[in-house]
């Protein structure tokens, strides 16, 4: 039975969502092996799945696990969504701003595996800040302040997270319908009323194409209206990092710089598109309007004030955050104008440094990580400094070449 289904899909015909539940059910329960699916998912990476199969296959991960029921808070309720990209600190920055605007934010988040953090690492960097908070303490932090960043408390699609993990070493977590119905199950289970997705396209994130990444955002879009939860999309560019900093401390520290709007370029300005059309979705307002509510939230400090609050709530203490470590210097090895700051050799040197896990039981030094210091466009001559790299491994090892290209 099992072998039929894996040779339908390899054979390239549309499977009922029967035979879909069969074979994933199956593989939750321990019944079907790694290894046919395995076989099943590479088969999925080459021929694709319709429409059907993959609303089928969202509905059967977020049945496999609970459903969070954010009803008692009486407002619309939307979420934010990241495909994953190097020096990633936007959640820092936009749950804040929107929270800042009184659409409350309740937010489920997970920590990170291989080269790209995630938000509950940056923010358990922060001396006292709480991560594991149970549902009353949710409930009341939502009432009281209006934000809430939590590591998941209950089940949430535990089918997605167990094919996560296969695909992560099997070459198989670039499939579209494979990541539209990993993101949008968790999104649904995790009890939003709206979503926004920030797809990431470039060397440093799993989407490579902007066509690869126009599929995700359409289909997240039709899986969200199946469901009726209104979803918008932003496609962003991950070839180079988003912002200077790159590991957990370094990571809340600038975001912090953001919040107190003496920072420009990329990050600010996407945080504002993902913060104006949350802020517009839970408003119900149109987005020029969100967005003028946006900057002034900023500019005024009211952002800043949120987050500080936010902190203090979950017992952060934003004073004792302080950088403990050697600082080390990348500088140039030749003079001319820097070209490119490749964003996947940074974030290999940074997990390298100590700031990522290569397995899920790996512990972090939150203190580790890189700050570039010059703008692509910029003149550097030999010897300039080009990013501290701060460790506590003697004499870091790196390429400089694959990192900055200077030209
Ligand atoms: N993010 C997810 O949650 N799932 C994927 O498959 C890819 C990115």
């Amino acid at each position: 039975m099992i072998l039929d289904i894996i040779n339908k899909k390899a054979n390239n015909y549309e499977l009922t969502k029967e035979e879909l539940e069969t074979i994933f059910m199956g593989y939750l329960k321990d019944e079907v092996k790694d290894y046919q699916m395995s076989a099943f998912l590479m088969a999925i990476c080459i021929n694709d799945m319709s429409d059907s199969e993959i609303f089928a296959l969202t509905d059967i991960f977020i049945r496999s696990g609970e459903v969070l029921d954010l009803s008692f808070i009486d407002a619309i309720k939307v979420d934010k969504h990241s495909t994953g990209g190097v020096g990633d600190k936007t959640t820092l920055i936009v749950a804040p701003l929107v929270a800042s605007c009184n659409v409350p934010i309740i937010k489920m988040s997970g920590r990170g595996l291989g080269y790209t953090g995630g938000t509950i690492d940056k923010l358990e960097s922060i001396p006292g800040f709480k991560v594991d908070l149970t549902e009353e303490e949710i409930k009341r932090q939502a009432k009281e302040i209006g934000i809430v960043i939590t590591s998941q408390t209950k089940d949430l699609a535990p089918l997605d997270k167990k094919v996560y993990a296969l695909r992560d070493v099997t070459a198989t977590t670039n499939s579209i319908p494979l990541i539209a119905s990993s993101i949008m199950s968790k999104k649904i289970a995790g009890g939003a009323d709206k979503i926004v997705i920030d797809i990431k396209v470039g060397n440093g994130a799993l989407i490579k194409t902007e066509q690869e990444a126009e599929r995700l955002s359409s289909l997240l879009i039709k899986i969200g209206s199946y469901y009726q939860k209104e979803v918008r999309t932003v496609i962003s560019n991950m070839d180079r990092p988003l912002g200077h900093s790159i590991g957990n401390k370094l990571e809340v520290l600038e975001a912090i710089e953001v919040l107190k709007n003496k920072e420009k370029g990329h990050l600010l300005e996407l945080s504002i598109d993902l913060a104006t059309k949350m802020v517009s979705m839970g408003k119900e307002i149109i987005e020029s309007d969100a967005k003028k509510e946006v900057i002034e939230n900023l500019e005024t400090g009211k952002a800043l004030n949120k987050f500080i609050e936010f902190v203090k709530y979950q017992g952060g203490d934003l004073e004792s955050l302080t950088i403990e470590s050697k600082v080390y210097n990348i500088k140039a090895n030749k003079s001319g104008v820097l070209k490119d700051i490749n964003a996947l050799s940074i974030a290999k040197l940074s997990e390298s440094l100590g700031a990522g896990r290569k397995n899920k039981e790996d512990n972090i030094d939150y203190n580790a990580g890189v700050v570039i210091k010059k703008e692509i466009g910029d003149e550097v001559k030999e010897g300039d400094i080009l990013a501290n790299l701060y460790t506590n491994i003697d004499n870091p090892k790196f390429n400089l070449e694959k990192i900055f290209e200077i030209s």
